[in-house]
């Protein structure tokens, strides 16, 4: 039976294959994948990462999670967005995702984020996100699929508008 992954912050020596794994994660599920691996380069090189978390068994890259910087108005709220996120395809539904997706949101609560947004499915509930919590605010990704979660109560409150950072309109087109 194979051990639990070990999370790391630094990916460095692992970006190439952490790359293909997240391709063909988003491919196996939507047909494509190579949106998500520029989004997550990007994010490294503008210097966007808030936190960057890979799951490692016996050497090798099995899961990823990208919480990156979000520009709020007004700017006093600190807030990241998740994603993209992904577990390899042969290591699916066994609590990776779960687990790793917490160990993120106490890396952005040690870092001072006292909110979280995601594009994503009922998945996300688990943790607490809700796409209620943003009803009323502007973005470009707004929507059923858009949630948010407040690690300070309250975080939301008067926020009008959350912009993810450019890595993600660049994508988007
Ligand atoms: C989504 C993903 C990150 C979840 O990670 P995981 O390690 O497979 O999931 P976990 O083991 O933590 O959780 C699995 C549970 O979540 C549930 N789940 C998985 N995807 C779900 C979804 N889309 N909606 C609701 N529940 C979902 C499963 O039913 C399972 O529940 P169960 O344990 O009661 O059977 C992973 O499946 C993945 O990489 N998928 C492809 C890429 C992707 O979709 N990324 C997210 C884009 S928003």
């Amino acid at each position: 039976m194979a051990q639990s992954p070990v999370f790391i912050r630094d990916c460095r020596g692992h970006e190439a294959q952490v790359a293909e794994m997240i391709r063909a994660a988003f491919k196996a599920r939507f047909g494509r994948g190579d949106e998500e691996v520029a989004i997550v380069q990007e994010l490294r090189r503008a210097g966007c990462v808030v936190a960057e978390l890979t799951a490692l068994e016996d050497g090798e890259p099995v899961a990823h999670a990208m919480f990156s910087r979000v520009a709020a108005e007004p700017s006093s709220l600190r807030a990241a967005a998740l994603g993209p996120v992904c577990v390899r395809v042969d290591r699916q539904r066994r609590g990776i995702g779960d687990s790793l997706i917490r160990a993120g949101l106490a890396d952005c609560r040690k870092a001072g984020i006292e909110a979280v947004i995601v594009l994503g499915d009922a998945y996300y509930r688990r943790f607490g996100f809700r796409a209620e919590l943003l009803c009323g605010i502007a973005c470009a990704f707004a929507g059923e699929h858009l949630q948010g979660l407040e690690l300070l109560p309250g975080a939301f409150a008067g926020v009008r508008s959350l912009a993810y950072a450019p890595a993600f309109q660049d994508a988007a087109g």
